[in-house]
């Protein structure tokens, strides 16, 4: 019998789907991240991975824009050997393991303490891996963490959750108490309400449990709006996931398909990866 999910709401359980796809791309053949220890973390958990119906198109993008972030942390921690990592939303997500940063960098794991109670349970012990259990729509998150050297933050499936008041909160949060660094997130563009509508509409329960979780905030489609909020963050960095090199590991349907969306701007935004230095 595996660790039990007890105390975890609705918003907590997405990470155990982002956590399941990581597993699932690990197995594949083609696997594009790679994370075995996804696998092995999802195996110690009592919970119904497989009738989450994930589908095939959403494992391959969780899989390639968690390897994109990995990669954007693995060239900053190797010009700046004493940064600290941020993960803002980190769920169960060992980014850690993966991206093997030099022994003097520092990660800090930020999340629900419901999320960070399981994450402390099942996510193997590292001695510069530390967890913060605090909502990130509050003030003290930052709290724990140096302010003073240079910091890498990512957030990976998080900004979904938080309504356009809270993303502003945390950009402000984040320039605020970090002297410099990076900030990095997925980001699907401006998504119209028949996308939402119809996602909810999808018979797999995976697409009900993350889209009763959206806040409502329909996002944005100029890169720069950050730059609006907050003058202190200057994009240095808009990519699709549709020109990843990875694509050529998805099926070939799916290769076709997403080849195919990367020639169209506004599709091509749909699945995008955003860096700004601050
Ligand atoms: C889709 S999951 C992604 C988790 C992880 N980044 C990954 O890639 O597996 C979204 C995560 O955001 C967290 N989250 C949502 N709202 C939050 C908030 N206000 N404060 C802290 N974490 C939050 C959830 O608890 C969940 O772990």
């Amino acid at each position: 019998m595996g660790i039990d999910v007890d105390g975890i709401t609705p918003l907590g359980e997405t990470a155990l789907l982002t956590l399941y796809a990581r597993a699932l791309d690990s197995r594949s053949p083609r696997t594009i991240l790679g994370d075995k220890g996804a696998d092995r973390i999802a195996a110690g958990i009592d919970y119904d991975f497989a009738g989450l119906g994930l589908v095939t198109s959403v494992v391959c993008q969780a899989a390639l824009r968690t390897k994109m972030l990995d990669d954007r942390v693995r060239t900053f921690v190797a010009g700046h050997p004493d940064a600290v990592v941020v993960d803002l939303g980190a769920g169960l997500d060992d980014g850690m393991s993966r991206v093997q940063p030099p022994a003097s960098v520092d990660w800090y794991s930020v999340d629900l303490p419901a999320v960070i109670a399981l994450r402390d349970r099942v996510v193997p012990a590292n001695a510069r891996a530390h967890s913060v259990p605090q909502s990130l729509t509050g003030d003290h998150w930052p709290d724990p963490i140096p302010a003073g050297q240079p910091t890498m933050l990512i957030a990976n499936g998080l900004l979904a959750f938080l309504s356009e008041q809270e993303i502003i909160s945390l950009f402000t949060a984040v320039t605020g108490h970090f002297k410099s660094g990076e900030l990095a997130f997925n980001d699907y563009g401006r998504i119209g309400w028949v996308s939402r509508e119809m996602a909810k509409l999808a018979p797999q329960r995976m697409f009900k449990a993350v889209s009763g979780q959206w806040s409502g905030y329909p996002g944005f489609k100029d890169a720069h709006r950050p730059e609006a909020w907050n003058p202190r963050l200057k994009l240095v960095e808009e990519t699709s996931l549709a020109h990843a090199p990875e694509v050529e590991l998805f099926p070939a349907w799916l290769r076709v398909a997403t080849r195919f969306s990367g020639r169209i701007p506004s599709l091509a935004r749909k699945a995008r990866i955003l860096r700004y230095t601050f």
